[in-house]
């Protein structure tokens, strides 16, 4: 069971210059509350492509028998790719492997290449050997700067390692059609799983994207899906009152709009949900980041770490943030205070208690302070973290952001800011076709000296 609970984001609780009444609520509901029927009806007709992956067969049987295949083969595995071609495999990896998953060799062993650090890279290239490593390369568009020079590197390695079997080492996500993966793809023989063409990158986990190196790393993919099926239909309730995906993006659409809580922090209390935050971030930021106007911005903090850093500012910073908590009733394992040091040492009041319940009175203080402080703050609540409840979330997060796309009046499914950007570098790098840029104006310098250069 995973539930959303705004409680303390309301006027009863936190005031009303910051929290939102319920005769604002009812009102917001009447005016927009329609948005959930549209979804239920858009949703039916097929619109939405990341609605439509909790429901295909046929990618969840192919990277099963794919995944069947290769068990044990392989000691490493890079997802080579970048935002949502990486964040969301991350998050799987983080949320359902054991947190030292790497370090106690289990295979195999999950690294994304997500950057194009070249001290990151050259490092990871150097400490994995090619012959024992499968590389999944993931692009939608297969022409991102850094996913191709990570490929670029990746296929010259194992060229030289693998010689003529260097294909068993490869595996490809893009589009079905286009684009120059596909066909490398096809004149190769290389292994290759699909995007759908209407599924963004950062929309697109519960494809092959996410489902490949879950199953590689022994996920159990149904219920990865099937945990997002029924969060679909919960999130495809015409009540705007029951509809748990329309409640959060109102919630945090109408903090933002009304009460100026431009900054909304997703705070797992469970660090396997950390890489989740992470995605999250990248989801919310890009998809309602538009048109100069729109845009809560993300943070991502973990609780309790980052009590410890973030939460003075939270709690007596500017009142512009909105704090959403994630909770876990259930821990998959448990660890006791011992008593080595007697009834009568000073943090005694700790002996016997269970680790989960400490990190639940930390947020449950962390939400009182909040509160006191009329600062709002909501709980997304996971009864435990497994496949289903993974899928579950997921996907109520991806429902939500297109909500509020709808409740901010930006299409949550461009990103025509991350294109210029690319389009730039493309000019930079001297790609054929991207005309050079023009250079910066002239001006005043502007750098200054921290530390004398060397020698
Ligand atoms: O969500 C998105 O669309 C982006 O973050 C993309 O995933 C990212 O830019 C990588 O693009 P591509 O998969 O085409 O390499």
């Amino acid at each position: 069971m995973i539930t959303f609970d705004p409680a303390n984001t309301t006027a009863s609780r936190v005031g009303p210059e910051h929290g939102l009444s319920d005769a604002e609520l009812e009102e917001a509901a009447d005016a927009t509350g329609s948005l959930c029927a549209r979804y239920a009806k858009e949703s039916a007709e097929g619109k939405f492509g990341f609605a439509r992956l909790p429901y295909k067969e046929l990618p969840v049987r192919e990277v099963e028998a794919y995944a069947r295949e290769r068990a044990g083969a392989f000691r490493n595995l890079v997802q080579v790719g970048i935002g949502g071609s990486a964040l969301g495999a991350t998050a799987i990896h983080g949320a359902l492997c054991d947190r030292f998953h790497n370090e106690r060799g289990t295979r195999p062993r999950y690294y994304a290449l997500d950057n194009v650090d070249p001290e990151e890279t050259s490092s990871l290239l150097e400490m994995l050997d090619p012959k024992e490593t499968l590389f999944h390369v993931v692009t939608k568009s297969g022409d991102t700067t850094e996913t191709m020079a990570g490929f670029l590197a990746v296929l010259d390695r194992i060229r030289r390692a693998a010689g003529e079997r260097w294909t068993e080492h490869l595996v490809l996500t893009t589009d079905p059609e286009k684009g120059f993966l596909r066909a490398f793809a096809k004149e190769h023989g290389v292994a290759a799983f699909s995007i759908p063409p209407d599924v963004g990158g950062r929309f697109s986990v519960l494809s092959p994207v996410g489902l490949l190196p879950a199953a590689l790393l022994g996920v159990d993919v149904r219920e990865l899906i099937e945990g997002a099926a029924d969060a679909h239909e919960a999130c495809e309730s015409e009540d705007p009152r029951a509809n748990p995906a329309y409640r959060f993006a109102l919630t945090a659409q109408l903090l933002d709009a009304r009460r100026g809580k431009r900054i909304h922090v997703m705070m797992p209390y469970a660090r396997a949900l950390r890489d989740v935050a992470d995605w999250f971030r990248q989801l919310w930021a890009e998809s309602l980041g538009k048109n100069g106007r729109a845009g809560p911005t993300p943070v991502l903090a973990l609780g309790t770490t980052d009590q410890h850093s973030q939460v003075q500012l939270y709690a007596e910073g500017p009142n512009d943030k909105y704090v959403i908590f994630v909770e876990v009733s259930r821990f998959r394992a448990e660890e006791t205070v011992p008593s080595p040091l007697g009834a009568d040492a000073p943090p005694a009041f700790l002996q016997g208690k269970g680790f989960s319940g400490i990190l639940s009175a930390m947020k449950a203080g962390t939400e009182k302070a909040l509160v006191q402080a009329r600062r709002p703050n909501a709980t997304v609540r996971l009864e435990e973290i497994s496949p289903r409840t993974l899928g579950a979330l997921f996907f109520f997060l991806e429902a939500a952001t297109l909500f509020a796309g709808w409740l901010y009046g930006v299409d949550p499914f461009d990103q025509p800011g991350v294109e210029a950007g690319k389009k730039a570098a493309f000019s930079l790098l001297g790609k054929p076709g991207y005309p050079p840029l023009p250079p910066p104006s002239p001006g005043a310098r502007h750098a200054v000296r921290i530390l004398r250069a060397e020698g």
